[in-house]
């Protein structure tokens, strides 16, 4: 509460003082319909609730030749002057701002941390997820748990499995935008595509740029994310049929990350399955990768490859 506020209160249970007052109230609804009928004259542009005192409204004098205010909003009830020559907006105008603002820095962060290797991934939401099937119907339930756990707070951690192109990613980039709008953009989000960030860790051993980029990233930003996509892990091993093993340089990134990951919320989507996941990347990465991953794991096996689909249509 501001002290106009503050003093505004002590002075009304003053004793002896109800009189005054209610001479000034008369006086006060007398100023304001003669403002207000400035306004409905054209010669004041009322500008919404005064910041300062709330009772009264902002007005600024009006040229209407020139169509353009000829002062600086103030307001009659406070004496409140605007200074610096915006118009001041409502409460609903300042809030909506504020999600603009909040928004346009969650997408900074997004686009600026994020490893993409198809920047389409971007568009990809609930809107344009098409439900035909009931595997898919199911799919997004578990999403919806997630989005849910993740705004209650409690850490998180998703797998989406399955053959290609069956809407692993599609899905978990939809529940990042839904947690992102939920939360009203203050959730920091990150999109990682696995096989794309190895290649530039290990690129960046011989390229002091990139290391610099990529080692920050690793170290700092997808431990400080609220939400991380780990998108298609397991595409850096080579898929001949026979299930390989991670090397050593591999199995310390991955744990790495989802050691730094604890207490999150991370999302991966791969085409292996939870027991070769194990084989690739050994147990302790993938005992961390099951951490709260309850109600959280959803196969979409049996959905058709949506690409193919597609291309057939
Ligand atoms: N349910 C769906 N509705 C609309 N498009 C979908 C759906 N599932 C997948 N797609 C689209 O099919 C393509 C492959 O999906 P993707 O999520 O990349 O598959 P995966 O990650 O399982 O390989 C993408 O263009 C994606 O947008
Ligand atoms: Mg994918």
């Amino acid at each position: 509460m501001s002290d106009y506020m503050t003093n505004d209160l002590d002075e009304r249970f003053k004793p002896g003082q109800k009189k005054k007052k209610q001479k000034n109230e008369s006086f006060g609804s007398l100023m304001t319909s003669f403002f207000q009928q400035l306004v409905r004259d054209g010669r004041l542009r009322s500008y919404g609730a005064c910041p300062q005192c709330a009772t009264g409204t902002l007005y600024a004098f009006y040229d209407r030749k020139n169509k353009r205010a000829r002062s600086l909003p103030a307001c009659p009830t406070c004496g409140y002057k605007q200074t610096n020559g915006q118009p001041v907006q409502s409460q609903a105008e300042r809030e909506k701002l504020k999600l603009i603002a909040a928004r346009k820095d969650a997408v900074n962060y997004l686009i600026n941390s994020s490893v993409f290797t198809d920047k389409t991934v971007v568009e990809k939401d609930f809107g344009n997820f098409k439900i035909k099937s009931d595997k898919q119907r199911q799919a997004v339930k578990v999403a919806q748990q997630i989005i849910q756990d993740v705004m209650a707070g409690n850490p998180v951690n998703a797998m989406f499995t399955g053959p290609t192109g069956t809407g692993k990613t599609h899905l978990a980039m939809a529940t990042m935008y839904e947690i992102l709008e939920k939360s009203r953009y203050h959730k920091r989000c990150i999109f990682v595509n696995y096989r794309k960030l190895l290649s530039q860790i290990k690129q960046g051993m011989s390229d002091p740029e990139a290391q610099k980029k990529y080692g920050h990233l690793i170290a700092d930003q997808l431990s400080k994310a609220d939400l991380v996509v780990i998108d298609d892990l397991g595409s850096e091993i080579n898929d001949n049929g026979t299930v390989k093993q991670a090397t050593q340089f591999d199995i310390e990134q991955i744990t790495d990350i989802y050691d730094g990951r604890v207490g999150k919320c991370t999302i991966t989507t791969t085409n292996w399955t939870g027991r070769d996941l194990m084989n690739i990347y050994g147990r302790r990465a993938l005992s961390r990768m099951s951490e709260h991953s309850m109600n959280h794991i959803f196969n979409f096996e049996g959905i058709q490859d949506q690409r193919l689909l597609e291309a057939k249509s």
